[in-house]
């Protein structure tokens, strides 16, 4: 879906992508990176509407230095900011979209009264933009970006200012036009937690560089640990933690009793739990920890996360 190789963007001062090497596939693909990461020039450098200063992209087979019109046609762009008319509808909106994508107005209206309904827009959708609030608009946003049923969708932000529940609301829409809709899906956020909630693969940026790019199942295995409670005996933390080290594994005191073991993969967490039996200790928890993005950035390239 999507190529980039050495892809570069200087602004005066600022490097916002430095020689980004990345691939982008089918399904539901998470970039995830701290405010000021590159996520948003990545977008639009991918739409054609910024020039790169270095380096390459290409968007379903096409060049995005030579060929933004023809990409932008096929790709559906959901910004971040703020972008709708106060004074029109959201229906009016998207119909007037679908017929600038090359609709037919008869098609267009129809893709518009489709795609409003896939995004839980309903009657509100004929009242004027400027009264609907940041939930409704970011729909009004994601109805606009599929309505000329593009093969891919870049979603910049979509979770944006939503309470707690219209967020699960629009990660669950998110999930399903990568699913139901069969369209693929780049979608930003600064939250990991999020992306790998919907998200087959995770790429993650900081400060404009590539720091990994993996499958979400690997990404959880290497930057998850489990926390490990043991008694039994006084030195029990210490006995397993030794015998989790001969395993292997990457254990080290997390506190009175306790253990934190970096997980490796699927098996882990049955390894710790056979050496506790085997040690005749018991075990009083054995929780999964996902460590967040601060903590994938401050181990960034010197730990055990290392960009793929
Ligand atoms: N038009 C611009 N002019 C100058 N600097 C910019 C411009 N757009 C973005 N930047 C800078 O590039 C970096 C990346 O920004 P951006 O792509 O918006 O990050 P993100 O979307 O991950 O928050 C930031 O340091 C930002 O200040
Ligand atoms: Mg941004």
């Amino acid at each position: 879906m999507i190529e980039t190789a050495g892809l570069t963007k200087e602004y005066p001062g600022v490097t916002a992508l430095d020689r980004l090497d990345v691939t982008v596939g089918e399904g539901v693909t998470g970039l995830v990176g701290a405010n000021g990461a590159g996520k948003s020039t990545l977008i639009k450098i991918l739409l054609g509407l910024v020039p790169a200063t270095g380096g390459t992209a290409r968007v379903l087979g096409h060049d995005v230095a030579t060929d933004g019109g023809r990409i932008r046609s096929l790709v559906g762009y959901m910004p971040e900011h703020d972008c709708l008319p106060a004074d029109v509808s959201a229906s009016d909106l998207v119909v007037h979209l679908g017929q600038m994508s090359g609709l037919p107005y008869a098609a267009a209206r129809e893709r518009a009264s489709d795609v409003l309904r896939h995004v839980g827009l309903a009657e509100e959708r004929y009242r004027p933009i400027g009264g609907y609030s940041t939930g409704m608009k970011q729909r009004a946003k994601l109805a606009q970006a599929l309505v000329h049923d593009p093969r891919l969708v870049l979603l910049d932000e979509p979770t944006n200012g939503l309470d707690p529940s219209s967020r699960d609301d629009m990660l669950s829409l998110v999930r399903r036009i990568g699913t139901e809709f069969g369209i693929a899906v780049l979608v930003t956020s600064h939250l990991l937690g999020e992306l790998e909630r919907i998200s087959d693969h995770v790429v993650v940026l900081d400060g404009g560089r590539l720091l990994q790019s993996s499958a979400t199942t690997d990404f959880l295995h290497a930057t998850g640990s489990l926390l490990v409670e043991v008694q039994g005996r006084h030195d029990a933390d210490q006995v397993l933690g030794q015998a989790l080290v001969d395993a292997g594994l990457a254990a080290r005191p997390a506190g009175d009793a306790l253990i934190e073991v970096d997980i490796r993969d699927e098996r882990t967490a049955d390894v710790v739990r056979d050496l506790a039996v085997d040690l005749g200790l018991g075990l009083v928890r054995l929780q999964e920890r996902h460590h967040r993005i601060e903590d994938v950035f401050r181990e960034g390239g010197a730990g055990s996360v290392q960009p793929t």
